[in-house]
């Protein structure tokens, strides 16, 4: 195994399985967006897209009745959720399934709530919207959390680290607007506090030191660490400039 050609991918399927969250946030951040729905039906069916190893999935279908659905494009995290769910007593209600949140294998209207956290910037805030809508019931609610500037301010190393990565992070008032495009009424949106990136960057790191012991001398490896260091000291950096926002939205 220690001689296996590794990808960038394995490495970060690696270093995220075993974690409770695969981005920033935290469950007071999770069940405070949750607090913002009203009038939700007990036989509701849910979405986490791009649920990762379903953190939130689990806490959701703790606070909330009705059937969740997670989707990730990784096997190993959708079958960490599944574990998790049979462990919890959740696996009547909780399902988690291999696909892309681009291309959903579901029926048109078929949902009451589309929950995701830290995912839709892969396909970009807008576009990623706009189809998911498509799957929402009238009433139905989005809610997500997304890279989000937070001053007009834009320090140019992290534009470009930002730009480097593929993602489309804009300002939360562009994004409100965006949210409205795709067809929403805007609900609310809220910023997520430090501790949020802690408890994502504090696991992580625990992780990143078992795989760079047990790859030692990898050079894919080593540039793995590095890009994840420079990620959480870039952030050290610039946090008053960007983090996290959630945008809750409710399809007209
Ligand atoms: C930053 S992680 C967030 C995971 C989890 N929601 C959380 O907050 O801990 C983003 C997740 O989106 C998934 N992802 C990225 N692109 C995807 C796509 N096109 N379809 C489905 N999942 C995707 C990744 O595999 C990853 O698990």
């Amino acid at each position: 195994m220690a001689n296996k050609e590794l990808s960038m991918i394995d490495l970060v399927i690696e270093a995220h399985t075993g974690l409770e969250r695969q981005g920033p946030g935290s469950p007071e951040m999770t069940l405070k967006a949750l607090s913002f729905l009203d009038n939700l039906d007990k036989n509701m069916l849910v979405a986490d897209l791009g649920c990762g190893s379903g953190g939130q999935t689990i806490l959701l279908a703790q606070n909330l009745t009705g059937k969740i659905i997670g989707v990730d494009l990784f096997p190993d995290f959708i079958n960490m959720l599944n574990h998790n769910a049979k462990k919890q007593n959740l696996d009547d209600r909780v399902n988690g399934v291999v696909g892309s949140m681009e291309n959903l294998s579901f029926q048109k209207e078929e949902f009451d709530l589309i929950w995701s956290e830290g995912a839709i910037d892969n396909i970009g805030f807008e576009k990623g919207l706009t189809y998911w809508n498509g799957f929402l019931k009238k009433n139905g609610y989005v809610v997500v959390t997304c890279p989000s500037w937070f001053t007009r301010e834009r320090p140019a190393e992290a534009e470009k680290f930002w730009a480097d990565s593929g993602s489309g992070i804009d300002t939360i008032e562009h994004n409100v607007k965006a949210m409205q495009t795709a067809g929403f009424q805007f609900v609310a949106s809220f910023t997520l506090p430090d501790v949020c990136w802690m408890n994502y960057f504090i696991p992580r790191d625990k992780a990143l030191k078992a795989i760079s012991k047990k790859y030692a001398g990898n050079k894919t490896v080593e540039t793995f660490i590095m890009e994840n260091q420079y990620e959480v000291e870039l952030y050290a950096k610039y946090k008053q400039h960007y983090g996290y926002a959630f945008y809750i939205g409710k399809k007209i």
